[in-house]
């Protein structure tokens, strides 16, 4: 019989800035017999997340560093191809944390059981209706408190994320506001949907200046997901009980130093609440976000994109992406099932 070999993707030290492929490189390593109650999965999905690049560093964060030696870790979607579990069986497709490899072998219990049955596209279970729509509900709904009649301010607004945010904050009868780094993306944001301004934060010039000609009565809730300079200027800008969800810092995830926030002193000044948060803080909630998700999708009153790119081995330059915000929404690559 031909050994199967599982490529990986390794962490062989940690990045200093931008990740490389010697910070990363490939290595085909022959796949081990299944242990009692494990399960393989040949991977279909890889989610490319800007957290990923926060677990290779040693820095403290929420969850632990990725191992040097360790294949990169990523959410996987895959088939299972071997099973020593009774809670699966050949065939069945589960989602996981696994990583960027074209196997995952792990303990039946650390996979979810995908139904494939209800014609949804596997895809979406890592973005709009996974990670990236669960963080933006929670994140939005319960940190932001957004009220009919207020003005919503969200960063990388075209983004995974961003995207979603915007809409749910559009339902809650806000006026929201989208930074996004091109003219098309602010296009998007506008005319499909329904952002009520957008703002090219790469040719705005001065943010604050910016922020305050488009939201003239002031910002009620900024949802953060670049930090930074973004982030200051927005807190210039932050009405009095003003709500700052601190999502993701993508601007400062390959940069040395963090920037110097000037603007601190406003959270006194006008009496603002800045709380970060997880999506795994809500882990206990995740069935209802994903019905009201599936609701509002359902009902056409979401919209998202997906970019699906093919091939594990350009899982680096793709993974990229993310931060010359040359992808289109949800960041996916794709391997072929045989
Ligand atoms: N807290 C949580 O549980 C949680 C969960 C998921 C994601 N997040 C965070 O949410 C944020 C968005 O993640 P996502 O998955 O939705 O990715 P995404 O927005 O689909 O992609 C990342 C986008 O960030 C923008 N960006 C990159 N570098 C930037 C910079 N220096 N300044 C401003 N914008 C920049 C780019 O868009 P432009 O073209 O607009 O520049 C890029 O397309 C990230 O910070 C991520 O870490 C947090």
């Amino acid at each position: 019989m031909t050994e199967i070999l599982n490529r990986q993707y390794y962490l062989a030290s940690r990045p200093k800035g931008e990740p490389n492929s010697e910070n990363i490189p490939s290595r085909d390593v022959p796949l081990a017999a299944l242990n009692a109650g494990e399960v393989r999965m040949r991977n279909l999905f890889i989610s490319l997340d800007p957290a990923i690049r926060g677990w290779m560093s040693d820095e403290p964060n929420y969850i632990e560093p990725i191992a040097l030696g360790d294949a990169v870790r990523a959410s996987v979607i895959g088939r299972v191809v071997e099973s020593n579990s009774e809670n699966f069986a050949v065939g069945d497709v589960a989602m996981t944390m696994g990583g960027w490899e074209a196997y995952t072998t792990l303990p039946a219990e650390a996979l979810n059981k995908l139904d494939e049955s209800m014609g949804i596209p596997l895809s979406n279970f890592l973005g709009v209706l996974g990670p990236t729509g669960l963080t933006a509900y929670f994140g939005l709904m319960e940190i932001g408190q957004p009220k009919a009649g207020e003005t919503v301010l969200v960063s990388a607004a075209a983004g995974a994320v961003g995207s979603v945010v915007g809409q749910i904050a559009k339902m809650q009868g806000c006026r929201v506001v989208g930074m996004a780094g091109t003219d098309e993306k602010c296009a998007w944001l506008t005319e499909d949907l329904g952002f009520d301004a957008a703002i090219n934060y790469k040719t705005c010039g001065d943010f604050s200046k910016a922020i305050g000609e488009v939201c003239r009565d002031g910002v009620d809730v900024y949802f953060d997901n670049v930090g930074g300079e973004i982030l200051d200027a927005a807190l210039s800008c932050m009405n009095k009980f003003g709500r700052v969800a601190v999502c993701g810092w993508i601007s400062s995830y390959n940069a040395e130093e963090l920037p110097h926030l000037k603007n601190l002193w406003q959270l006194v000044a006008e009496s603002i609440t800045i709380r970060g948060f997880v999506v795994l803080d809500f882990l206990d909630r995740f069935p209802e976000g994903v019905g009201q998700l599936v609701e509002w999708l359902v009902a056409g009153k979401l919209q998202f994109k997906e970019e699906i790119v093919d091939g594990l081995d350009n899982v680096l330059p793709v993974f990229m992406k993310l931060f010359d915000g040359s992808n289109q929404g949800k960041l996916v690559l794709r391997l072929p099932e045989d």
